[in-house]
């Protein structure tokens, strides 16, 4: 069965002004977008926009449901608002808020079992591309969700593989690049859970994505979307959403 087309806009802590959030939503909501594509977005807080055809998405969670955590946000309030993905393992989370792959893991299991769905971010630093530990590192980040979750809760899970070296950088992964590291996760997924997951679950490239670039990228075998930061800002990203049209 092929994989649906999946291409999430990561706006991080963007765009700063109310205004230009709304233009963001109208050149959406006013562009053809391929209905068999996937398409989420996600901001910062519990911005409820008037998004058509675009989900909503969160770019974190927290791993309780409750309580004096100030800052945080709760899973299950993500999905009592009708919140439908939630980004979990983000690079940044990893570096600049020292998350754990053992504190990803868990809060992949708490989104899961309040009906969230996630979007789990892996990828390798430029030292570690550079030692040839690309595979090493990403399967290190994954082992520990693998032992969190059970073969069906993989149906939730949408894989983004994202170099920490392309993020934000202009350097965006080659194609070639981007295939061999998503086959490797997809192999790595054929033994660490079943080939019927491998083959089912989307693996979508995140990394100085843009209009130019997203065509090529998207002609490769286990490319199966992206997850795009800078250029999910501008007009240009109904160009991403539509990469395979
Ligand atoms: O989550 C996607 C993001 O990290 C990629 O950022 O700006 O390189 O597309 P960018």
């Amino acid at each position: 069965m092929p994989r649906q087309f999946f291409v999430g806009g990561n706006f991080k802590m963007n765009p700063a002004s109310r205004e230009a959030k709304r233009t963001l939503i109208k050149t959406l909501n006013d562009a053809a977008l391929d209905p068999s594509v996937g398409a989420q977005i996600t901001f910062r807080f519990l911005t409820v926009y008037l998004t058509k055809d675009v989900k909503v998405a969160a770019q974190n969670c927290y791993v309780k449901l409750s309580g004096a955590f100030t800052g945080e946000i709760s899973p299950s309030q993500l999905a009592d608002a009708g919140i439908p993905y939630v980004v979990l393992g983000h690079s940044e989370r990893r570096t600049l808020f020292h998350e754990s792959s053992e504190l990803v893991a868990q809060k992949t299991r708490v989104a899961l079992d309040n009906g969230l769905s996630v979007i789990l971010c892996v990828g390798e630093t430029l030292s570690e591309r550079e030692a040839e530990k690309t595979k090493e590192v990403v399967e290190k980040q994954l082992e520990p969700v693998t032992q969190q979750l059970k073969e069906a809760d993989w149906q939730k899970i949408v894989i983004a593989y994202e170099p920490v070296w392309a993020i934000g950088t202009g350097k965006v992964a080659s194609s070639a690049q981007a295939q061999q590291a998503h086959a490797d996760i997809r192999a790595f997924l054929v033994k660490a859970v079943s080939p019927a997951v491998a083959e089912s679950t989307r693996i979508i490239y995140g990394g100085s994505v843009t209009a130019s670039n997203c065509k090529e990228l998207a002609t490769q075998k286990d490319v199966d979307g992206f997850l795009v930061g800078g250029a999910s800002l501008k007009p240009e990203f109904v160009d991403i959403i539509n990469a395979t049209k």
